[in-house]
């Protein structure tokens, strides 16, 4: 019978060096798979590799900007050599803000916003799963997890400036349906999207009213947390979720549809 035993597989996962990512790849090793780190800050990496290894599972960081190709091309080509193989690779890097681009309603937005925030949530899965999917397809199977967001959904992109990235999650999804029919029968590609996660980065911004009235809206009674997404992602990489193909699993507690928490962890 299939379980969620990962042992032997060999995982990339991107943005690995803190918040959402962070807590993917420590579930993944929990599981069994060796992991192969992925994000631009090398000491915040090995020290995520230093929790993998601890668990028992073999690590590797490699420093890496997802948006630049000749940088996921090396990634993907040292990962390969130091391990054989590439199983598993999530796509999480990305968010709705940052030092290149801020979350702007359209008319405030530059050119530089939108180009940024497209290059980090969409280019940057397409180049890694470009990257993988040879070495996949010539074994003859993989899985791929992009990460998407409630804030794809009309109700919340319209609102609070998330318009740019809520385009570039919808973009995700569309990305995953391609992946999953392109690169089908041998790799299975899924996109988990997040309702509103707590992260470290932003936890400072939890206790007041905005937090409340998400809340409200969220079935759940709470914020989800990074292991809730990782949960999720830990089933979809697993023989359990070998016929589950080319969807997008919302991990949000319930977010009823017709109110407005929006994503705010990003
Ligand atoms: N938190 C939420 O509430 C929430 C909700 C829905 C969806 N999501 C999605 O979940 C994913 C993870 O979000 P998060 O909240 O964990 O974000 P986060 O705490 O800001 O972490 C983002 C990660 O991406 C890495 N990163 C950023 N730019 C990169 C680049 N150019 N190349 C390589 N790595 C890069 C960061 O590391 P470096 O800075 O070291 O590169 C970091 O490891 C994102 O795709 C986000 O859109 C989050």
């Amino acid at each position: 019978m299939a379980d969620m035993n990962l042992s032997g597989r060999v995982a990339i996962v991107t943005g690995a060096s803190m918040g959402i990512g962070e807590v993917l790849a420590l579930d993944l090793a929990a599981h069994g798979a060796d992991v192969v780190l992925a994000a631009r800050s090398a000491s915040k990496l090995e020290a995520v590799a230093t929790q993998v290894r601890a668990l028992g599972r073999r690590a590797l960081a490699i420093p890496t900007d997802v948006t630049v190709a000749s940088q996921v091309k090396r990634l993907a080509e040292e990962a390969t050599r130091e391990f054989g193989r590439i199983d598993i690779l999530i796509n999480n890097a990305g968010g709705s803000y940052g030092a290149t681009f801020k979350r702007s309603p359209l008319l405030k937005a530059s050119e530089a916003d939108f180009d940024n925030a497209y290059l980090l949530n969409v280019k940057s899965a397409w180049l890694c799963g470009q990257a993988v999917a040879p070495g996949m397809l010539a074994r003859g199977s993989g899985v791929i997890i992009n990460l998407g967001s409630v804030a794809a959904r009309q109700e919340h992109g319209t609102r609070g400036g998330f318009g740019i990235y809520s385009i570039t999650k919808v973009a995700v999804q569309n990305l995953t349906y391609v992946m999953a029919a392109e690169w089908g029968p041998t790799i299975r590609v899924n996109c988990v999207a997040p309702g509103v996660i707590d992260i470290p980065r932003t936890a400072a911004n939890r206790s007041g009213a905005a937090t409340a009235e998400r809340l409200k809206v969220i079935a759940r009674g709470r914020l989800g947390t990074p292991q809730d997404v990782a949960n999720a992602v830990t089933f979809l990489c697993s023989d359990q979720a070998d016929y589950i193909n080319g969807v997008v699993l919302e991990v949000n507690g319930g977010i009823k549809s017709s109110q407005p928490p929006i994503e705010g962890g990003t």
